[in-house]
């Protein structure tokens, strides 16, 4: 992907962590942030749309899961701006970035939803994995912390939404 992310303004900051390490995880952080960003508005879309018997559960976790990503979009971005970069957070930005599918739109009944949201969360989560293996190996562990933390919450959802898929 030809990214316009790497191209950013950096800007001054006295925080103890080298120019070189801060813009590859700035680059590596403004990927996640357009793919958490879809992921929540993909969440989205599954709670307003999802239909049938487990309506109004699925409704309901539905939307605590996107409430989740939403915070982590916040925490994605300003750790961004922490290491002296500019976060890229606008929705076209999101979608042009982002590594995840396009959301099932044919998508109605509950486990059409579960699978969609299962299928992606496997590939953020996997995204996430990575995530914390590079700024490890850069030496920052406060963003692989971050990752750490994210990623928990995210093994933790698939779970939940594989649950609902076992015959
Ligand atoms: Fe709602």
């Amino acid at each position: 992907m030809v990214s316009t992310i790497s191209k950013q303004k950096m800007y001054a900051t006295r925080i103890d962590i080298a120019q070189n390490v801060r813009e590859k995880v700035i680059d590596l952080l403004n990927q996640s942030l357009a793919a958490t960003l879809d992921l929540k508005t993909q969440t989205k879309q599954a709670h307003w749309n999802v239909k049938g018997t487990d309506f109004y559960q699925l409704h309901q976790l539905f939307d605590e899961m996107a409430g989740e990503l939403e915070e982590y979009v916040d925490m994605v971005a300003e750790r961004v701006t922490a290491l002296g970069g500019t976060a890229l957070g606008t929705a076209r930005l999101a979608a042009a970035e982002s590594i995840l599918p396009e959301y099932d739109l044919d998508a109605v009944g509950g486990m059409e939803h579960v699978t969609a949201l299962a299928d992606r969360y496997a590939a953020y989560g996997k995204h996430l994995r990575e995530a914390i293996d590079s700024t490890d190996e850069l030496g920052d562990a406060d963003t692989a912390d971050l990752y750490t933390e994210i990623s928990r919450t995210i093994d933790k959802r698939l779970w939940f939404l594989e649950a609902h898929l076992v015959k």
